[in-house]
């Protein structure tokens, strides 16, 4: 992504926060998967998205109208030998030259320098939480400023949340982050292709997980988005199943819930198909009424629909299949009224996609559904999930867990499916699966 893009995203942060104010925003830590062990780092996402900056311990400062320039990086000094481990640091100077800071001092001397910019500022944009260390640091700098008050400091009399202003940003996807979400999707849906294809009665399904993360790497995607579900039969019940570590079995359902992250950006699509490349007749009629209820939520997508709209679409075609297989029994709405459906349906139909696979952005303004619009990216994901000895239940829909799961853009006049890449109607996930079993 362009320099550019970052600084027309700052520009916007800058215009919603007014004048008179300051915006301080660390970056992720770095987190260790077991004693000096990291894991791979990751920038937190608001902080990436406004600086393309990936390094840790760095802290991006915006104070519009400040004379020597409004976006301060505060970030690693060089250091040599430091540099010879783990690699190249942009220090002071390629903050400014690379990423466009218009000042940039080394994180060790943040304390020093922070109260100063706090100088003559009425509105703090920071926000408490989610850093509780930092939290500390930023009100020992504000006291400090109340301190000098009495000698004619203006110190900042208001701390506003700066999610907001920076979420509602975040949740229009501009062209170069869309370019970024379509390659996400592709080169998930061709994993799941491969998973297809590749998917045989007695391998593991940490096999498949296997095939999947190859798929991404190869494709350009280092990491999955967040951890594959790879649930077969029993398996496809558990919700965020993702032990993948048992064997697949002739004659159930495989349900994958996978999607890469591409240049910061996540997918996040679910297929079901059966192990053995053909559905049987309880698993056909199950699978139906998911994908009928999912591509009726997807229709729901367009402008001035509200957020709930795809919900409340899946909830009805669903409880009116379950009601046709006799899982339900009753009136329709009188079911869904009382949310008979929950017993099989027990989650959303969707949530925001973008940097992060639940993705910031409010759902509801004012108490009210939020109203869809061009530019927001969303996942449509209906599922069915009947594990063994449901009451009342026919033991024929035990162990069927069945997930089919979309990320659908929202644009001028409706909506595009960003995952149509792999497929989800019957007979094309028993054509594809049948190619490749020869
Ligand atoms: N993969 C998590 C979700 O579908 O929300
Ligand atoms: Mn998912
Ligand atoms: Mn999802």
């Amino acid at each position: 992504m362009s320099t550019q893009e970052f600084a027309r995203r700052r520009k916007h942060l800058m215009q919603g926060m007014g004048d008179g104010t300051i915006a301080i925003l660390p970056t992720a830590p770095t987190q260790f998967r077991n004693r000096d062990s990291e894991y791979h780092y990751r920038p937190d996402s608001d902080f990436y998205y406004l600086t393309g900056f990936s390094e840790p311990e760095a802290v991006i400062v915006l104070k519009p109208g400040r004379e020597h320039g409004e976006y301060i990086l505060f970030c690693r000094e060089r250091d040599a030998k430091s540099e010879i481990w783990v690699g190249s640091r942009a220090g002071q100077e390629g903050a400014v030259e690379q990423y466009g800071a218009d000042d940039s001092f080394p994180i060790d001397d943040m304390d020093d320098i922070l109260p100063g910019l706090l100088e003559g500022v009425d509105r703090v944009f920071y926000t408490m939480g989610d850093h509780s260390d930092f939290d500390k640091r930023v009100i020992d700098w504000v006291n400090h400023l109340h301190k000098q008050s009495r000698s004619g400091v203006h110190t900042p009399g208001e701390f506003i949340a700066l999610d907001h202003l920076l979420h509602d940003l975040r949740l229009i996807k501009s062209s170069f982050e869309l370019k970024a979400m379509r390659k996400a999707a592709s080169i998930s849906a061709k994993a799941h292709c491969r998973a297809m294809r590749i998917c045989k009665p007695g391998m593991h399904e940490y096999q498949i997980e296997a095939e999947l993360i190859h798929s991404f790497m190869h494709d350009g995607a280092r990491f999955p988005a967040y951890s594959s579900i790879v649930g077969g039969g029993a398996n496809a019940c558990v919700l965020h199943y993702v032990d993948n570590k048992d064997k697949l079995k002739n004659g159930d359902l495989l349900l994958i819930d996978a999607g890469a992250e591409y240049d910061y950006y996540a997918a996040d699509i679910s297929r079901t198909f059966p192990i053995n490349g053909k559905f049987s007749r309880a698993q056909r009629e199950l699978y139906q009424v998911v994908l009928d209820a999912q591509l009726a939520a997807i229709e729901q997508v367009k402008p001035g629909n509200h957020w709930n709209d795809p919900h409340e679409t899946a909830v009805r075609v669903i409880t009116e299949g379950l009601i046709r297989l006799g899982i339900l029994t009753g009136k329709l709405e009188t079911l869904i009224e009382k949310e008979k459906y929950k017993t099989f349906y027990m989650h959303r139909t969707g949530h925001w996609l973008g940097m992060d696979v639940h993705d910031v952005g409010d759902y509801k303004i004012d108490d009210e559904w939020r109203q869809l619009e061009a530019g927001m990216v969303l996942t449509v994901e209906p599922g069915l999930y009947i594990p063994a000895n449901s009451q009342d239940v026919d033991e024929k829909w035990w162990d069927i867990g069945i997930r089919i799961e979309d990320d659908v853009l929202v644009t001028k006049t409706g909506h595009e499916v960003l995952s149509a890449g792999v497929p989800k109607d019957i007979d094309g996930i028993e054509y594809m699966m049948s190619v490749a079993h020869g």
